[in-house]
């Protein structure tokens, strides 16, 4: 595989949860990155979280204070896209919603005609489809699905739409690796390869707590000791986030036309009731305390 991948600049767009662990990761692996949220209170907590996390970084003796100076002081937060000018490559992580993504990306393609790549984080929604967004620039369009907490999770799903050239696809991959993580080709169906699998497996366990087979915690604990799995499906969901499983299973009912892959009642109520895990402090599980 070719270590060129000409990348100085990494803009990321969307401070949240991914696009901060991206931006983060980024800037350790040496390069400068650009962030950009329309949210100014959500660059602020971006901000806020790259310090502590720094900071617990040096503590626990992972790098130096040096080292940790020198990642914050390649990382610049904005709240305009023209500040995304010279990044080589934007790494979108906004919310997931095909329309409001496609509207940005078509922004995104009118400003910047170089040769700038521009990828997708996006969990589920295909880039065949995200690419009809950006006109000519579908060659240079491609999905660089990272997982959560990015700092953590050694995988890079990289999925090639219809049109993206073999020369986007080398460079992501060669980029991925200059940022410590292995990157694995997909295709582009629904789901890719890891929700297309994953989701069913969450979905079906929203099902069996349902019907009453099992409580949360036992279902969990059967997965984790049973299956090896380092924490159970309804833990996974908390922390994934209800809204963002629901939204995902809906990609895949569409997307591989199956009625089979629709939510499961259950994990829809908790998103009505606003119980959408982790990020609510109550999920499936109850964080308050
Ligand atoms: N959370 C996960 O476990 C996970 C894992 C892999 C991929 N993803 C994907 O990553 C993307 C982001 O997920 P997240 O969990 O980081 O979401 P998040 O809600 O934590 O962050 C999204 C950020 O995008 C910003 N935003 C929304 N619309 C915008 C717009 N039009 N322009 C600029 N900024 C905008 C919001 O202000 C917010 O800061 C989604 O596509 C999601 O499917 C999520």
């Amino acid at each position: 595989m070719s270590t060129d991948h000409g990348i100085n600049t990494i803009g990321v767009i969307g401070s949240g949860q991914m696009g901060g662990g991206i931006a983060q990761v980024g800037a350790v692996s040496g390069f400068s990155v650009v962030v950009f949220d329309q949210s100014t209170d959500a660059l602020a907590k971006c901000q806020a979280l790259h310090d502590k996390l720094l900071a617990r970084a040096v503590e626990k003796e992972r790098m130096t204070a040096d080292e940790a100076t020198a990642a914050k002081d390649r990382m610049t937060y904005v709240s305009d896209l023209n500040y995304l000018s010279d990044s080589d490559i934007v790494i979108e992580a906004i919310i997931e919603n095909a329309d409001i993504k496609k509207d940005l990306f078509s922004k995104l393609a009118e400003k910047f005609t170089g040769n700038q790549i521009i990828a997708s984080n996006t969990s589920s929604i295909s880039i065949t489809d995200l690419a009809t967004s950006v006109g000519d620039a579908a060659d240079r369009f491609i999905g660089m699905h990272f997982f959560n907490p990015v700092p953590v999770m050694k995988l890079v799903e990289v999925i090639n739409g219809l049109a993206t050239r073999q020369e986007t696809t080398d460079r992501v991959l060669a980029l991925s690796t200059a940022m410590g993580k292995v990157a694995v080709p997909a295709n582009d169906r629904a789901g890719f390869v890891s929700n297309r699998i994953l989701m069913p497996m969450i979905n079906e366990a929203f099902y069996t707590w349902m019907e009453g087979v099992a409580q949360p915690e036992h279902i969990d604990e059967i997965m984790k000791l049973g299956m090896a799995h380092p924490m159970g499906p309804l833990r996974l969901a908390d922390f994934i986030g209800l809204d963002t499983c629901e939204h995902i299973m809906e990609v895949l009912a569409e997307g591989l036309n199956n009625p089979r892959y629709r939510a499961c009642p259950l994990l829809k109520q908790l998103v009505t009731a606003g119980r959408l895990g982790n990020k609510t402090g109550h999920g499936v599980f109850d964080y308050s305390k």
